[in-house]
């Protein structure tokens, strides 16, 4: 690596005792200045570290004086001797030596930055966002956007070289679909027409497939105007990939080396053969379609065992499970009520009642009475408790049901801090439905999206039982986070077709929307399919980060601005003139 340049001979982060003795050049941000009995410390800093300077009024006076004007994140240029420092800095790489400096240029002053730029801040998310590129300066963001290029030259290399081929789509095109909102763009030169920002470019990588270009690759922003979280931005970049002639199989097999690769290479850590679980064992045993799997706490169908005993609440209910709470024995009352008040108030589900295990039986709610006290024992032990543990248990609608015994079960891993630290277990979820019912909208909707493949074995189940029918879809799922998705895409004209008149989409509908998508199907198209990372959850799952923010450079805050440049912000009258548009005065805030 060629760091010397007009201004330095070395970086900061280079010199050690073998260079005892060298004349140097360094520049660089003052990260801290102290004067200490007649000498200015300062400690150097760039991208490669930190280089303790050392200004000596004995050695300089009118250095000594000009040193003493150097105050935080100026960037200065030194010039000096290396030498063997006394006290040692065994912390830090170059700390066995300092600059004895003979010369100073201040290259420029700097405003003092309103929060100081150490690995610990004390600056806010907000302020901060404010002033991102000061953020950036601080080693912990330092390291997660040197680790994410790596990630990206990874990524290229591997995909590269397994015969992919990075190619490029447009920005500017008609809707996709995800299903999320469309981002739009005011066209100036058609009067009411808009272009719309892709979700994801899923179709155009199924034409290049029919284009003949068997593996495709794309690093890419994609752009959905969606409610945010932690793991979601507005804009966000995919690994998005797509095969021809393959089957599930080859697919998975082809991610599961990339990311085993990807984790060894990156982090050194050997991740074990990923399970690939049906979506209904990952609902059942973990009520999540993204089960954690670093832990245990698997919810047990008690259903049968506890119905037919005169509860009504269970008895008029569809599904009745339980989630084992180690330790929950010994829990407060005041524990319990805080599980409960929060679970209400995500899910309306009818039941939650627990019972705890310590010498005897405790239940909130009539479980031990209506079953007695040896089955409910039994129950206990069917639910994969222990004495000394509690089981919570709730009835209601399957879905909702298991669901929120999933949100529990991840709520209660957290606060009882059972969740392995340091550990990676991917797997993929296989055989989701490839419908799900919109009951608000009384119809069907595609669980990934309307291209996606129904298992051969189910497809004449699209006529009589369309909830039935599994698709060839996949998530990669890692400590619980969906990291990726994809499909085998339909290839068959006629079974698109039934699709579309399934989703209630007519013929119009359908050439309206995809008209391009639906001809270039008739022309030779390969059986294919393919896959998309998202590549910030990926690099903050591999980095430990709570939030996708740490590794994106200029992320929206979580309220879906950019609090740095003031955006989105109002156009001048004269742009929205040009681009045909008013603004409703009542909507504007
Ligand atoms: P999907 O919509 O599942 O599939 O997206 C793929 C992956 O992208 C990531 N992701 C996001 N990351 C950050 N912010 C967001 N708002 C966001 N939305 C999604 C997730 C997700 O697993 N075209 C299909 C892929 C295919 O079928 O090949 C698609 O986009 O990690």
């Amino acid at each position: 690596m060629n760091t010397k340049t007009a201004y330095r001979t070395h970086t900061c982060g280079e010199l050690r005792l073998s260079d005892v003795g060298k004349r140097v050049v360094l520049v660089g941000w003052a990260r801290r200045v102290r004067t200490l009995g007649g000498v200015v410390f300062v400690d150097l800093w760039d991208r490669y570290g930190i280089t303790q300077v050392i200004f000596n009024q004995q050695w300089d006076k009118d250095l000594y004086e000009q040193a003493k004007k150097i105050d935080r994140e100026f960037v200065i240029q030194v010039e000096g001797e290396v030498r063997e420092r006394e006290n040692k800095n065994p912390n830090i790489p170059t700390g066995e030596i300092e600059i004895k400096a003979s010369k100073l240029t201040i290259l420029n002053i700097s405003k003092l930055p309103p929060f100081t730029l150490e690995e610990h801040t004390d600056g806010g998310e907000e302020l901060r966002a404010k002033y991102r590129y000061l953020d950036l300066r601080r080693p912990p963001m330092q390291r997660n956007l040197i680790f994410r290029h790596k990630l990206l030259q990874f990524t290229r290399n591997w995909l590269s070289k397994e015969g992919f081929l990075e190619l490029e789509t447009p920005f500017l095109i008609k809707s996709t679909p995800e299903g999320a909102r469309d981002f739009v763009v005011p066209s100036r030169l058609y009067p009411g027409h808009f272009f719309a920002l892709p979700q994801s470019p899923q179709l155009f990588k199924q034409l290049f497939m029919i284009s003949g270009y068997d593996k495709y690759f794309q690093i890419v922003r994609c752009f959905r105007d969606e409610d945010l979280r932690a793991d979601r931005q507005p804009e966000f970049t995919q690994i998005d990939c797509e095969m021809s002639f393959v089957d599930e199989n080859d697919v998975l097999n082809t991610f599961e080396r990339f990311v085993t690769d990807a984790f060894k290479e990156l982090l050194n850590y050997d991740l074990e053969p990923f399970i690939r679980m049906p979506y209904e064992e990952a609902m059942n045993k973990y009520g999540s379609d993204k089960p954690d799997v670093r832990f245990g706490m698997l919810i047990t169908d008690i259903t049968k065992d506890v119905q037919g005993h005169g509860f009504k609440v269970f008895d008029n209910s569809e599904y009745v499970g339980a989630l084992p709470v180690p330790g929950g024995a010994t829990l407060s009352r005041k524990k319990w009520d805080q599980w409960e008040e929060y679970i209400k108030q995500m899910a309306d589900v009818p039941g939650f009642f627990y019972v705890t295990w310590k010498e005897e039986l405790k239940a909130k709610g009539p479980i031990i009475k209506i079953l007695g006290e040896e089955t409910t024992r039994e129950l206990l032990i069917k639910s994969k408790a222990q004495q000394g543990d509690a089981i919570i248990i709730m009835a209601g609608p399957w879905e909702k049901t298991v669901s929120a015994l999933g949100t529990l079960r991840m709520n209660i891993a957290k606060e009882l801090n059972i969740i392995p630290k340091d550990t990676f277990k991917a797997l993929f979820v296989v055989d989701f439905p490839l419908f799900s019912w919109n009951e608000e909208e009384n119809r069907w909707e595609p669980n990934h999206h309307p291209f996606t493949s129904p298992k051969d074995t189910d497809i004449h189940l699209l006529d009589t039982d369309p909830g039935q029918v599994k698709a060839k879809a996949y998530d990669l799922v890692i400590n619980g986070v969906e990291v990726a998705g994809g499909s085998i895409r339909i290839h068959d004209q006629k079974i698109q077709q039934k699709i579309f008149d399934l989703l209630g989409l007519s013929r119009e509908e359908a050439q309206q929307k995809f008209g391009f998508f639906l001809e270039a199907l008739q022309y030779g198209t390969p059986p294919h399919g393919g896959i998309a990372f998202g590549f910030d959850r990926l690099t903050a799952i591999m980095l430990g980060e709570e939030t996708i923010r740490s590794v994106i450079a200029f992320p929206k805050n979580k309220s879906g601005r950019d609090p740095m440049l003031d955006a989105p912000a109002p156009i001048s009258p004269e742009q929205l003139k040009e681009l045909h548009l008013k603004i409703v005065e009542s909507d504007r805030e």
